[in-house]
C-alpha cells in the first residue's frame, strides 16, 4: 500500500521534545517527514499510534525527565499493544543499541544525524516494520546537504539550521559525542529555505548551530553569510544561536552595526569567570579576552542585549573560582543568564576529573548565581521603562488572552493590551496588530521575565511614525 497517497490520515503521531532549540527544530522536521508519510498529529500521547521522544542528554536531569515520561508511555503501550515508540535525539545517539536492549518495547532509535530515517516508519498496518526495530545512529556526513521538510508551528519567527555538530569538545559537554563532527550547510540551500520562508509570510529567522561563529562554506564565513541573508526581501529580523566567544570575530561585531536586520542581541556563553576553570573546561579564552569582546560589542551596538550560560560547581571549582564568576556577573551585567549545576556526563573528559564538587555545594553556588542575576535582570529591565521599542507581534499572551505578546529586537518579551490604543487612535486597525506586524510600544512596567508596553502613538526618531504601527 502506498501510504503517501493515503488521504484520510488516520495514523497519528505525537512528539515529546526535550532540550535545546536545535531539538525543537528537529521535531519540526520530524513532523514534516511524518506528515509526508501518511501520518497526522495527535494532541497527546493517548491519541497517538506513534509516540516519538526527541531527547536531550545535556544534563542528567534532562535524561531523567525523558525516562519518567517513557515509563508512562510504556504503561500506555501495555493497554494499547499497537502503539509504537520511537526515541530520537541525543539520548538515542548516545545509547544506541543499548536503549533497545534495556527497553525492548522501544520500536525505533534514531539519532539526530539520521532524522531522514523517520521516512522508513510506516503506519501501523504494515506488519513488516513492526517486527523490525529501526536503528539509525551512524555518523552522517551528508547531513549538511539534506533538505528535510519542516512543519513549523510558530510564527512569525522560524528556525533555520546552518550547521550541525560540534568540534569543540568542551570537557563537560556531551554534544560533540551525540551530534557528531561539525558540518556546514551550503549557502544556496540556506538561501532557498529563507526565501521560501519569506514568501510564506515569516518575518524573522534564527540561524541555528552549536557554534555559528565558525560557519564556513565554500569560502563564505559567518559575517559574509549574514550579509547575504540581510539582503533577502520580506525577512525583517535576523538572529542566531549559539556563539562561542573564542570565534566571535571583529567582522561579526561590525555586522551588528552595519546590518539592518541583525537584531541587537547575542547569547555568548561564559560558563565561568575563573581562568583556571575556563582552561580546564577547554574553552580556550580568558575572562579578559571575553570582556574585551563585550566592550567592542557595546561600542558597536550600544544597548545590545547580552545573555550567557554559567555552570556552577565544575570539578575543582573553589570558593575563589565561584567568587570570580560572581564578580564577572556583577561587572558584565548581563540582560539574562541560564545557569546550571554541573552534571557529569558519560564519556566526557570532566566526568573523570578529580575533585568533583559535592552536590550541596553546587546547589548553593547555583542559587547564589541566580539570586545575584535576578537583581541585575530586574534592574536592567527597569532601565527600559519609558523607552519606546519596536516589537514584532507573536500572538496572544499565554497568561492573559486580552493581551498581545511580542519581542523587542533585543529579544525581550513585551505584553500589551491593544484596546486603549485602538480607542485613542481610531486609525489603528486590529489587523495591523496581528502576528507578524511590528508595533512601537512604550514600556510602562518591567518584570523579571517580561515587560509591559502600551501602543505608542507619537513620533520618535528612527522608528516608524504616525500611529505606532509599521505597515
Ligand atoms: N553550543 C552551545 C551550548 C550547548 S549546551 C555553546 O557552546 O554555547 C547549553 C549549555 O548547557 C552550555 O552552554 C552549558 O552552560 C550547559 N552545559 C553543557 N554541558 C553541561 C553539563 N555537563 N553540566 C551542566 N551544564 C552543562
Ligand atoms: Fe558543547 Fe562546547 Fe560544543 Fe557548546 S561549544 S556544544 S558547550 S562542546
Ligand atoms: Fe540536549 Fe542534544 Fe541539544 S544534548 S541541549 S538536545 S544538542
Amino acid at each position: 500500500m502506498d501510504w503517501k497517497k493515503n488521504e484520510n490520515k488516520n495514523h497519528k503521531f505525537y512528539i515529546h521534545t526535550f532540550g535545546c532549540q536545535m531539538n525543537f527544530h528537529d521535531s519540526e522536521k520530524i513532523s514534516g517527514l511524518l506528515s509526508e508519510n501518511g501520518f497526522s498529529e495527535a494532541s497527546d500521547g493517548e491519541g497517538a499510534d506513534l509516540v516519538i521522544f526527541n531527547t536531550c542528554s545535556i544534563r542528567e536531569k534532562a535524561e531523567q525527565k525523558f525516562l519518567s515520561e517513557l515509563g508512562r508511555i510504556r504503561k500506555l503501550k501495555q493497554q494499547k499493544p499497537g502503539l509504537r515508540i520511537a526515541v530520537a535525539g541525543c539520548v538515542a545517539q548516545q545509547m544506541g543499541k543499548e536503549l533497545l536492549k534495556k527497553a525492548p518495547y522501544i520500536d525505533y532509535v534514531i539519532g539526530p544525524q539520521n532524522l531522514h530515517a523517520i521516512k522508513d516508519i510506516v503506519p501501523v498496518q504494515d506488519k513488516k516494520s513492526v517486527d523490525m526495530p529501526l536503528l539509525s545512529v551512524a555518523e552522517n556526513p551528508e547531513l549538511a546537504s539534506m533538505e528535510l521538510p519542516a512543519e513549523r508551528k510558530k510564527r512569525p519567527g522560524a528556525w533555520v539550521s546552518i550547521m550541525y555538530g560540534c568540534d569543540n569538545f568542551c570537557t563537560y559537554c556531551i554534544v560533540p559525542h551525540t551530534r557528531g563532527r561539525e558540518v556546514c550547510r551550503p549557502w544556496e540551500s540556506i538561501r532557498r529555505e529563507v526565501e521560501a520562508l519569506a514568501s510564506d509570510g515569516f518575518k524573522e529567522v534564527t540561524f541555528l548551530g552549536q557554534n555559528v561563529n565558525s560557519y564556513l562554506s565554500g569560502g563564505l564565513d559567518f559575517p559574509g553569510m549574514l550579509e547575504l541573508a540581510d539582503a533577502i526581501d520580506g525577512i525583517e529580523r535576523i538572529r542566531f544561536v549559539t556563539s562561542h566567544p573564542r570565534d566571535l570575530s571583529d567582522g561579526l561585531i561590525q555586522a551588528f552595526g552595519s546590518l539592518k536586520k541583525l537584531c541587537e542581541h547575542i547569547h555568548l556563553p561564559l560558563q565561568s569567570g575563573s581562568d583556571p576553570i575556563l582552561a580546564r573546561m577547554n574553552r580556550r579564552y580568558s575572562l579578559a579576552g571575553y570582556r574585551e569582546k563585550i566592550e567592542k560589542l557595546r561600542r558597536q551596538a550600544p544597548g545590545i542585549s547580552i545573555t550567557t550560560d554559567i555552570i556552577a560547581g565544575f570539578p575543582g571549582e573553589t570558593d575563589e573560582d565561584h567568587e570570580a564568576t560572581m564578580t564577572a556577573l556583577r561587572e558584565i551585567e548581563y540582560d539574562g543568564i541560564f545557569a546550571f549545576k554541573y552534571s557529569p556526563r558519560p564519556g566526557t573528559a570532566a566526568s573523570v576529573f578529580e575533585k568533583q564538587v559535592p552536590d550541596a555545594v553546587r546547589a548553593r553556588r547555583l542559587s547564589d548565581i541566580l539570586a545575584l542575576q535576578n537583581e541585575i535582570t530586574a534592574r536592567k529591565n527597569m532601565y527600559l521603562v519609558g523607552t519606546v521599542q519596536e516589537v514584532l507581534v507573536e500572538g496572544t499572551s499565554e497568561k492573559d488572552e486580552k493581551k498581545l505578546t511580542g519581542r523587542t529586537r533585543s529579544n525581550k518579551i513585551v505584553n500589551f493590551d491593544p484596546s486603549p490604543g485602538l480607542e485613542k487612535a481610531k486609525k489603528i486597525k486590529m489587523e495591523n496588530l496581528l502576528p507578524g506586524r511590528t508595533v512601537c510600544l512604550r514600556i510602562i512596567r518591567a518584570g523579571l521575565h517580561s515587560l509591559e508596553g502600551q501602543l505608542f502613538t507619537g513620533n520618535v526618531a528612527g522608528l516608524p511614525p504616525e500611529d505606532g504601527i509599521s505597515l
